[in-house]
């Protein structure tokens, strides 16, 4: 299903404390180092138009919320959400999760890591593409915290069983599924993320599930 054309932010919006390139990110990643204060950190990977981080970010003020995005434009629109409302506690990144989850998040620091709708990548040789894959779940585990919360929703059945059964097996310090429950949408904007409502308008199922990692003697 083809994505629906973008809003283009206007020239006049400072992006310039909403929208960072992920090649000029400090080092290490943290709420002290993004935004100066010690509140818990959440990471979406793969924000789209930016529907949950805009969403999340007002309602949950005593939190800060990183996106990563991709995709330039999308980061950019997404970006210029929080611009217009002036969010102090969220930002978006433009690049590619995988280095920064890797490589730039000290371990146990994340208080959730937010995923929702990945790209299916349908073919079996592009599977590897995914962006939940063996090497991600190992790193997004490691930089939770004890307790931190892993979020994956998505409309691709295929994906779901596989992620599930992947973590089982290499990742069991996240613990059992949870499933998330399916809230009523009160307007055209009250869904978690832009392909939720697609699917949800489209009838076609979701599949929501959250985890949090256990301690590890539990
Ligand atoms: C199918 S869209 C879903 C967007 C949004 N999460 C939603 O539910 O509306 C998947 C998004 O993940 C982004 N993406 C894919 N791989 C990524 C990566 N390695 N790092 C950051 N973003 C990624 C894509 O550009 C795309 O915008």
């Amino acid at each position: 299903m083809p994505r629906s054309s973008l809003r283009r932010p206007g020239q006049e919006l400072d992006l310039s404390k909403h929208l960072r390139d992920s090649e000029q990110l400090p080092s290490n990643l943290s709420s002290n180092t993004l935004f100066s204060n010690e509140h818990p950190l959440e990471l979406e990977v793969g924000s789209g138009k930016g529907l949950f981080i805009d969403n999340a970010s007002l309602a949950n003020p005593a939190h800060n919320y990183v996106g990563v995005e991709i995709i330039a434009k999308y980061a950019k629109h997404s970006a210029a959400k929080l611009a217009r409302r002036q969010a102090t506690n969220a930002i978006m990144v433009s690049g590619n999760a995988e280095p920064l989850l890797a490589e730039s998040i000290a371990q146990g620091s994340l208080e959730a890591v937010h995923v929702y709708f990945p790209d299916p990548w349908w073919k079996k040789r592009h599977r590897k593409r995914r962006v939940l894959n063996e090497q991600s779940i190992i790193n997004l585990t490691r930089c939770l915290r004890t307790g931190g919360r892993f979020h994956f929703w998505t409309d691709v059945l295929d994906y779901f069983e596989d992620t599930v059964e992947l973590i089982a097996e290499i990742s069991p310090i996240l613990g059992v599924p949870i499933p998330e429950d399916e809230i009523t949408a009160t307007h055209d904007l009250d869904y978690r993320t832009h392909f939720e409502r697609r699917s949800r308008q489209n009838f076609i199922p979701v599949y929501r599930i959250r985890y949090e990692k256990r301690s590890a003697l539990a």
